[in-house]
């Protein structure tokens, strides 16, 4: 019965059902199968790891689908060469990052080489839609511990449009590259201390390039840089492991019917100050104070570390999906409008056994937000405040707060129907 419809009414027509039904509108498209969604499964380049060691690297023109497509969700996490997941407290997923970026075709291995020197000759980033500055955190996906357990797919009829050749320069081709930061903490004095790159753990005062931190530098990335080594207990043993970081992307072939996503990603740490004229400077990375003791008198609510910062949305347009990112000690993160009404609230998921994704003492998962379609509204220019919770009842070294949100300019065609008198 299918067949008797064309492919855009018959999509209409079940999109308003299943609006009125309050159907996820996946169901429709699925049911029509003219959007068929792909997936694969690949491995980032082996990488080596032995305890207390740290790996913080870029693999350039990694696997991934190519064709002007619609990527619909990315998943990943580190496994052992027999495909094992590999449990946080023995490698600890600092984050892993993918970008997208254009190479000049032709020319081969020059991509680190002009990634160091910010050369575009050959090379030029893709980043998405901000707001920070340059191409500071421009990824198109990226997750730290929470990878296993935070959805990232995104709804129907929406998806992230790439390749889509009409945007490619001339001469250029589309490639991904990703960053795979993980320190192995099996043995460590600190567990926590070495996946907050505690320079003291790290014996480091320097950074990578020999400048020195400061006494004020207590952690941070500048500390846990690629081939670092964080301080181990005496005796013991572990063997080295080679390791992958295992990626799964699903997408579908790009058509009219999918309706793109802008995705921007906020820091807590920009230096934007609300003028318009102010420049984005993002630092990634703050430290939070112990603010109380846990022992003291005051109760727990007093040891919360709260950042506001304000963001402002160049052009608006409606929620499609949020989802924040903090690290060990974060209690959650809100995106709020400009009238205090709530965008997005992502809260972090403690592990509370030993089990791979379930991992205690860790965030194995942030909360997402999925807003029914056209129900969250951004509009242009609105200055949105951004809000990150940190528990302070300790201190912590380099940890973030981020918020990620995927933004449709246009609803589907329901919308329509559902705001006209029928
Ligand atoms: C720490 O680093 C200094 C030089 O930077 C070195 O002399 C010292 O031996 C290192 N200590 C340990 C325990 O590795
Ligand atoms: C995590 O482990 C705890 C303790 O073993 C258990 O009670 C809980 O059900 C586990 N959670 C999940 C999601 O498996
Ligand atoms: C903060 O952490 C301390 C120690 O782990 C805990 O006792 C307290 O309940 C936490 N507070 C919040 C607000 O999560």
């Amino acid at each position: 019965m299918v067949h008797h419809f064309g492919g855009k009414s018959l999509c209409l027509a079940m999109l308003t059902l299943v609006f009125t039904l309050n159907i996820p509108c996946s169901n429709s498209l699925r049911i029509e199968n003219r959007v068929k969604t792909k997936s694969a499964v690949f491995r980032s380049p082996v990488f080596e790891l032995e305890p207390g060691s740290v790996l913080n690297r870029i693999y350039y023109n990694i696997d991934f689908p190519r064709g002007h497509i619609a990527v619909k969700s990315f998943k990943a996490e580190v496994v052992d060469e027999a495909g094992r997941p590999v449990p946080l407290h023995e490698t600890y997923l600092h984050h892993w990052v993918i970008l997208r970026y254009y190479q000049r075709k032709g020319v081969s291995n020059v991509e680190q080489d002009s990634f160091k020197k910010l050369d575009q000759t050959n090379f030029m980033f893709a980043r998405n839609n901000g707001v920070c500055q340059k191409n500071v955190l421009g990824q198109y996906f990226g997750l730290g511990s929470e990878t296993r357990k935070t959805p990232t797919f995104v709804p129907d009829p929406y998806g992230i449009e790439v390749g889509n050749p009409a945007e490619i320069p001339d001469g250029f081709e589309e490639r991904w590259l990703m960053n795979v930061h993980a320190i192995d903490t099996r043995g460590a004095e600190d567990s926590l201390g070495c996946t907050e790159c505690r320079c003291d753990l790290y014996n480091i005062s320097k950074d990578e390039y020999g400048r020195p931190l400061g006494p004020d530098y207590k952690g941070g990335l500048l500390c846990c840089y690629d081939q670092t080594q964080c301080r181990v207990r005496k005796g013991f043993q572990g063997t080295k492991r080679s390791l992958y970081l295992r990626y799964s992307v699903e997408w579908v072939d790009w058509t009219d019917s999918i309706l793109p996503v802008k995705i921007y990603i906020f820091d807590i740490t920009d230096t934007w100050n609300g003028l318009n004229s102010a420049k984005h400077d993002c630092k990634i990375e703050y430290n939070v104070a112990e603010s109380c003791k846990g022992t003291g008198t005051m109760s727990s609510q007093g040891c919360v570390d709260t950042r506001r910062k304000r963001v402002r949305m160049p052009t608006g347009g409606y929620v499609v999906y949020g989802v924040a990112h903090q690290h060990t000690g974060g209690t959650g993160s809100t995106l709020y409008g400009e009238d205090g009404r709530v965008i997005c609230s992502s809260n972090p998921i403690y592990g509370k056994g030993k089990e791979v994704g379930n991992e205690s003492g860790y965030i194995v998962g942030m909360s997402t937000c999925y807003p029914q379609h056209g129900s969250v509204k951004i509009l242009d220019g609105e200055t949105l405040i951004h809000e990150s919770n940190y528990n302070s009842s300790q201190t912590h070294t380099g940890v973030m707060g981020l918020f990620y949100i995927l933004v449709a300019n246009q609803l589907p065609n329901p919308k329509l129907f559902m705001h006209s008198p029928l």
